[in-house]
């Protein structure tokens, strides 16, 4: 399973590529402006740190300024994806950056039937957003197990990114349905090695190691 963070934050990105943990970026509007940094160089800056995919989503809503954003976002790096929202231009704008091998992340998914099409117009990665089904009191979790069945039942090649990850049961979920990705924010990835039997036990460890030396 690939774990991608989910931040714009530099300072994030370099502590978890530091551990190794993570394999990709994914970022949205709505983070990059909380880092107030010009949009293309914290790209490309946010490339030159993590050797893998890293999405970065255009602002237009019709296919045609989709397509000019796309291709200037692509110019930054090879491994840019660009994050298309789940519409009829935005689709159209995947199939035609399909065709140019230009990879595309359809976001904003929160229907089987969305998914499907993504992954018909050519979508490399798709993002279902998990935790705003869940706020809204549905099961953002069962969306990922219909998507997954649903590219498995027809060989669809594009890739499931569970996305809006609240808390690290989402991942541990994610994991066990076999979804290929989950974008986490840092605060999560923050939260996976704790265990509170991994703190009692280094302590004990220790304790019993300067015992045994004052005895000996
Ligand atoms: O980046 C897309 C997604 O992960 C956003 O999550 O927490 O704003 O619903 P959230």
């Amino acid at each position: 399973m690939k774990l991608f963070i989910d931040t714009a934050n530099i300072t994030e990105i370099k502590e978890m590529a530091e551990a190794g943990v993570i394999d990709g970026v994914t970022t949205n509007p709505s983070l990059v402006a909380k880092e107030g940094h010009q949009f293309h160089k914290l790209i490309a800056e946010i490339c030159a740190i993590v050797n893998g995919p890293v999405s970065a989503e255009v602002m237009a809503l019709n296919t045609a300024d989709m397509v000019t954003e796309a291709h200037k976002l692509a110019k930054i790096h090879a491994n840019v994806v660009i994050k298309i929202p789940m519409t009829m231009d935005g689709l159209r704008a995947v199939r035609i950056l399909t065709s140019e091998e230009i990879a595309t992340n359809v976001t904003l998914v929160f229907s089987p039937n969305q998914a499907l099409l993504a992954a018909k117009a050519g979508a490399k990665f798709v993002s279902p957003f998990v935790g705003r089904i869940d706020d809204c009191g549905g099961d953002g979790m069962d969306l990922v197990t219909q998507i997954m069945d649903i590219y498995d039942n027809y060989a669809f090649d594009t890739e499931v990114i569970v996305a809006s990850v609240r808390h690290p049961l989402h991942v541990v979920q994610a994991a066990l349905i076999g979804a290929d990705i989950a974008t986490l924010p840092y605060a999560i990835l923050k939260k996976m090695p704790d265990h509170p039997l991994t703190d009692i036990g280094i302590t004990r460890f220790l304790s019993d190691w300067e015992g045994g030396r004052k005895n000996g």
